[in-house]
């Protein structure tokens, strides 16, 4: 018989998860505690914007026309329980109020609402980015609460997907890392991710500590790339170098590679930032602390990347105070074809701008929702032309296909002054400076 599928946790990863699931031709029931949440999820509604997931969830949920049925979805854990027999667990495990560390309550909550009902054999499998040492901590509660005891098994499959990519990356993963204490659990995972085993996605066993670190390394190794270039860019600066034409430059190597160079005003989101320092606060319960303080100065470069963009725009309006200027904000959201905009740069430098008395209008094509709910005091215009009329100084902050395509001749007209600053280095210079703009871009030459 076809295993039925439960996924805890219905956020960008869950919904993501269980539509996905529900196309790979499974029996899915998702669950999430806020209703309104499974209200949307039940009509075919995503609560987020994440491309091609709609489309996704509207081909199996059960009620909508064509579909195929396959994907429910519930407010209750009895009902999780009674029905499946692989519960993937996709809570968020945000940062902690006041401390590096990683709040674990929505996954420890999880699990004891769903311990009680796991009456007969079933495997627990945990996707979210938890500290190392969580999943043996968690197998034992388990263990200790399920009715079915010792069968009921806990695997941990850390998630790799990116925002704006979230389907693609469920569907075809580049890797399927399971972490397990049996030989059970690796072949029931084996069964789930028949399919994209059958396409050629390796599939790595390992026990759960490394399952979990596995995780955290690879964002830290991303966040050490994308600031070591950053680190780059400030010497550029420093020295009137291009940091664009030197990661092209060193792109070449492969041991390098291109990807995860782009110098700009740096990573934030839901998971890189709070990675890195979850990653440090349990290095340092485990006496490891020292193998992880590279990870302090590469968060610190990226933060340091905001405020170095605010300066840049203080020295392009002549190096004065704010107060009295207008300043147009293109991008919203921490990175493209997203609506996220969790400890997003882009809103932090509009922000300052803001907070130092500068008149900031903000446009992003997809995030605007969001940030009016972070950011209400800020300006907000419904396009980008609206949003640069009269000011003095545009500063591209999320590299969105849009911006790259707006005519700098037809902005040029309704601004103030033609004044562009690039916190993405994904703009053509010389396309703009064709058309009389002053064009600024963080560590490249000025001219
Ligand atoms: C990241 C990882 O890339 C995923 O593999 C991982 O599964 C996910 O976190 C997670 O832990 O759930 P995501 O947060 O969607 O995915 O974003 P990224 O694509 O990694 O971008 C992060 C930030 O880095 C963005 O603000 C982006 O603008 C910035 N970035 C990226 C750069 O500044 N330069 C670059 O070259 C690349």
């Amino acid at each position: 018989m076809a295993l039925k599928i439960t996924v805890i946790g219905t956020g960008y990863l869950g919904a993501t998860h269980a539509a996905a699931m529900a196309e790979l031709g499974f029996e899915v029931l998702g669950l999430d505690v806020v209703p309104e949440k499974i209200e949307m999820l039940q009509r075919g509604e995503v609560p987020m914007y994440e491309p091609g997931l709609e489309d996704l969830l509207r081909r199996h949920v059960a009620g909508i026309e064509g579909a195929s049925g396959r994907l429910r979805f519930t407010t209750s854990y009895e009902e999780a329980g009674a029905f499946g027999d692989v519960h993937f667990i996709c809570v968020n495990t945000p940062q902690k109020h006041g401390e590096y560390a990683c709040d674990m309550s929505y996954v420890e909550s999880a699990f004891d609402a769903l311990a009680p009902h796991l009456t007969r054999p079933a495997l627990v499998v945990g996707k979210s980015t938890v500290p190392v040492g969580s999943a043996a901590r968690l197998a034992e509660r388990l263990a200790a609460a399920a009715p079915a005891g010792a069968d009921v098994e806990l695997a941990w499959n850390p998630e790799f997907l990116r925002e704006g990519f979230a389907v693609q990356d469920t569907l075809h993963p580049d890797r399927i890392v399971v972490g397990v204490a049996g030989e059970r659990a690796e072949e029931l995972l084996r069964e789930v991710y028949a399919t994209p085993l059958a396409e050629g996605s390796p599939f790595i066993v390992m026990d759960y500590p490394t399952s979990e670190l596995v995780k955290t390394s690879a964002n830290s190794f991303l966040a050490t790339k994308i600031s070591f270039i950053n680190a780059m860019a400030e010497v550029c600066e420093a020295a009137n170098g291009d940091v664009v034409k030197l990661a092209e430059a060193i792109g070449h190597d492969e041991r390098i590679g291109k990807k995860f160079l782009r110098a700009g005003i740096g990573f934030g989101g839901g998971c890189l930032p709070k990675d890195l320092r979850a990653f440090m606060a349990r290095a340092g319960e485990l006496g490891a602390d020292q193998a992880l303080t590279f990870l302090r100065e590469i968060d610190s470069i990226n933060m340091r990347r905001r405020g170095h963009m605010v300066e840049l725009t203080r020295d392009a309006l002549g190096g004065g105070g704010f107060l009295g200027k207008r300043v147009a904000v293109l991008g919203a959201t921490f990175k493209p074809d997203s609506d996220d905009v969790r400890d997003s740069p882009a809103l932090n430098v509009a922000g300052q701008i803001h907070l130092q008395g500068g008149q900031v209008t903000v446009y992003d094509p997809k995030g605007m929702e969001n940030a009016r709910r972070v950011f209400p005091t800020l300006g907000y215009a419904d396009t980008a032309l609206d949003a640069v009329r009269g000011a003095d100084v545009v500063l591209h902050l999320t590299e969105w296909r849009e911006f790259r395509e707006l005519d700098p001749a037809t902005l040029g007209d309704v601004v103030a002054e033609r004044r562009i600053l690039d916190g993405r280095n994904a703009l053509d210079p010389a396309l703009w400076r064709k058309a009389g703009w002053s064009y600024r871009a963080l560590g490249r030459p000025k001219a």
